[in-house]
């Protein structure tokens, strides 16, 4: 499929990764269905969407006429059946093997056949998620960074049967959104998750076995190395769970000692302060 002819993509999950790149390819004049079987998790990306749209707006970003527009290429369904229109489908759903695998059996019953799945996993196996599916050569990974809207990169992840048309589309279209590309071959971590987990990792072993205060350990590599936020405190925007998930992942995958998740890690996760998203994490946010 040439990427001219994805005219409307699916985003299936409306969370803060699904909301964002349905935003990106929104305000990149594709029309998009964002499913989310959760009419609340639907309001409340839509509510963010908008709040975004509007910010663009205020800071005269886009015209009010743009923002308008924007938001008239975006829809919102619990309706899986609407995805038959779309083109190219992509998921960003919870990080569990086999509830993506579940999701990737009904896509491909739904998606028209000439639809390309894509997945936003940052470490899951995309030849394992491509072979739940009867068409593998048109599975790809497609792992947007946090935030989609902000961030300028698209890490392009090719399973084992992923054809090189499939490839080819789904490069064009992420530099139609304005991304910077990447490729990956479908090795645990990817690239960013790859170099990235290990380095979280290691600062919380840093504060584990008392090198430094969590503060200091931030700072050193905020202004020792030009990182826009310091490890630990990047681990709380990125979520706890989805660190030592990552961690995990690669410790199986690649099978060395060296990627064993800092048990301070798995103690905080155990404790529920999984970060940002539940007010308290390395550091405290209520
Ligand atoms: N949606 C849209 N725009 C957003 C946004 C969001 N969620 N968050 C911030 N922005 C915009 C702001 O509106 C602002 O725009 P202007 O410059 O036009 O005013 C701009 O981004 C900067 O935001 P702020 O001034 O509020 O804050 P900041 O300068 O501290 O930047 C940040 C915030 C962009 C998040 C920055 O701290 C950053 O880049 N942090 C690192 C993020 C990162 O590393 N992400 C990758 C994580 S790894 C990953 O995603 C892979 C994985 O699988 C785990």
């Amino acid at each position: 499929m040439a990427t001219a002819e994805i005219k409307m993509i699916g985003v299936v999950g409306g969370g803060q990764m699904g909301s964002g790149i349905a935003q990106v390819a929104a305000m990149h004049g594709i029309n998009v269905w964002l499913l989310d079987t959760d009419p609340q998790a639907l309001a409340k990306a839509t509510a963010s969407i908008s709040a975004s749209i509007n910010l663009l707006v205020s800071k005269a970003r886009l015209s009010q006429e743009q923002g308008t527009d924007v938001l008239g290429r975006l829809r919102c369904t619990s309706n899986m059946e609407e995805l038959h229109s779309a083109d190219l489908i992509i998921e960003a759903i919870v990080e569990s093997e086999d509830i993506k695998k579940t999701l990737f059996v009904q896509l491909d019953k739904i998606a028209k056949r000439s639809a390309i799945l894509a997945s936003n996993t940052s470490s899951i196996s995309i030849t394992r998620l491509a072979s739940s599916t009867s068409r593998p050569h048109q599975v790809i990974g497609m792992h947007f960074m946090n935030p989609p809207p902000v961030m300028k990169l698209i890490e392009i992840v090719r399973g084992a049967d992923t054809s090189d048309e499939t490839f080819k589309a789904t490069k064009a279209l992420s530099e139609r959104l304005g991304k910077t590309v990447i490729t990956s071959q479908d090795y645990s971590g990817f690239i960013v998750n790859r170099v990235l987990m290990p380095m979280i990792n290691e600062a919380f072993f840093a504060l584990y076995t008392g090198v430094a205060t969590k503060e200091d350990i931030d700072t050193g590599m905020k202004l020792g190395t030009n990182h826009p936020m310091g490890p630990l405190e990047l681990a709380d925007f990125i979520g706890l769970d989805v660190c030592l998930s990552i961690m995990k992942v690669l410790h199986v995958g690649l099978g060395d000692n060296k990627y064993a998740p800092c048990p301070l890690l798995v103690q905080y996760v155990d404790a529920g302060r999984l970060g940002r998203k539940r007010g308290i994490g390395v550091y405290d946010y209520t």
